[in-house]
């Protein structure tokens, strides 16, 4: 069967046909018994397909694969598009000696990546988790991202996963039209550090459809960010939805043209968030962002601007946050709250929010009787519509 699968892509590619330019990770020695090193089959799988002269389809049927850090770059040769059909349970080493870079699987510089099946990213991270001392120690060693997105150019994920990572599930740092749809991230709500899709420094991204559950924000929008929809996500456990942190290192891009909508967060530690720390070293922007149709269930601190950020509680705040946050709106945002504050807006003293929008809110307890209250420092925010909590004094 193999041999003569073998056989006949050969001849296919042979003849130069690109519909045919299929690589199967099989035909490449990968034993998918979970306890083989299968990186190699992997790599080579994708030097084929990078190589190839018309759009290629790398195939990773169902089955365990376990490795150790994968790296996939390109540009690819003339090639418009690579999809990797994703079946297969990839399993991660445990042993963090083995990671020299801070990634587990590192998709870099590919122009038209797709990558879609029910595949897992398992990052095996649980015997991990205890070496993650980044809240306490400030010089912490980051532990591995299980699937990182650098420099990429219209790329989609579709329908994949990630399970129980080391540190982030997801980054994508520094792409250009990236679209994820109808993924899922799954980590106990206790992993240190385990952001479901963190997203950096790009332009044009659409996430449209996850479940993610895990230990820090289920999805986290940092700095350098241009038109940025996501919708259809359901979150929780984690820490919600955040724009940020933002303002901790020197020379952060701005943040414009953000759309959050059509989701639900449960049982959180925060709901939709904009974060920034205080003693800023460079001034940016956050503008332009709305936050619409979000449902609350069991969720601390619903709403919340936080321009006083510090994890942890040990930081020297006495210089004010020089992030400028302008033009925000929460519509249509309703639900329960687990903590009293259902509207938390605590701006910089520095640099006050301007034109920041409620309207249609209707936070009630989700324990209890006590109304809930808002809580405001230099913001003077605009209310229209229904305000439960009323608005700050
Ligand atoms: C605000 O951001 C959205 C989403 O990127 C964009 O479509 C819209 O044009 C922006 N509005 C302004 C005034 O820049
Ligand atoms: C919010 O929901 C309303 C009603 O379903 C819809 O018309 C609107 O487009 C939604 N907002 C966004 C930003 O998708």
């Amino acid at each position: 069967m193999r041999k003569q699968s073998i056989f006949l892509s050969f001849i296919c590619c042979f003849i130069g046909f690109a519909l045919c330019a299929e690589f199967n990770i099989m035909d490449h020695g990968a034993k998918a018994d979970g306890k083989t090193d299968d990186a190699k089959a992997f790599q080579d799988a994708w030097t084929a397909a990078c190589g190839s002269s018309g759009p290629a389809t790398i195939i990773v049927p169902k089955g365990d694969y376990w490795m150790g850090p994968l790296k996939f770059t390109g540009p690819c040769k003339g090639v418009p598009s690579i999809t990797m059909k994703l079946d297969g349970h990839l399993l991660a080493e445990t042993d963090l000696n083995k990671f020299p870079s801070g990634d587990w699987v590192y998709f870099g510089w590919i122009d038209g990546l797709t990558i879609t099946g029910t595949g897992v990213f398992d990052g095996q991270g649980a015997s991990i988790w205890h070496l993650n001392d980044c809240q306490q120690n400030e010089k912490c060693k980051l532990l591995p991202t299980n699937v990182k997105f650098m420099s990429m150019t219209n790329t989609v994920i579709d329908g994949i996963t990630s399970l129980n990572s080391k540190n982030f599930n997801f980054g994508v740092v520094e792409c250009t039209n990236f679209k994820a749809v109808n993924f899922k991230v799954t980590n106990p709500g206790d992993s240190p550090n385990t952001d479901g899709m963190h997203v950096e420094r790009c332009t044009d991204v659409t996430i449209e459809g996850a479940t993610i559950g895990t230990g820090d924000d289920c999805i986290s929008l940092g700095q350098g960010l241009t038109n940025v929809h996501i919708s259809k996500v359901t979150c929780g456990p984690g820490h919600g939805i955040s724009v940020g942190s933002l303002g901790k290192y020197p020379d952060e891009k701005d943040v414009t043209g953000l759309i959050i909508s059509d989701s639900t967060i449960s049982d959180t530690l925060n709901g939709i968030r904009i974060k920034s720390w205080g003693n800023s070293p460079s001034a940016s922007s956050v503008s332009n962002v709305t936050f619409e149709n979000i449902t609350f269930k069991n969720v601390n601190n619903p709403i919340i601007i936080d321009q006083e950020y510090c994890p942890g509680g040990a930081c020297a705040n006495e210089v004010p946050s020089k992030v400028q946050i302008s033009d925000v709106t929460f519509k249509n945002i309703q639900g329960t709250s687990a903590s009293e504050v259902g509207v938390t807006l605590l701006c910089s003293k520095g640099l006050p929010c301007k034109n920041v929008k409620l309207q249609d809110i209707n936070i009630t307890p989700s324990k209890g009787a006590a109304p809930l209250k808002s809580t405001c420092s230099n913001i003077k925010a605009l209310y229209t519509g229904t305000q439960v909590p009323p608005p700050c004094p």
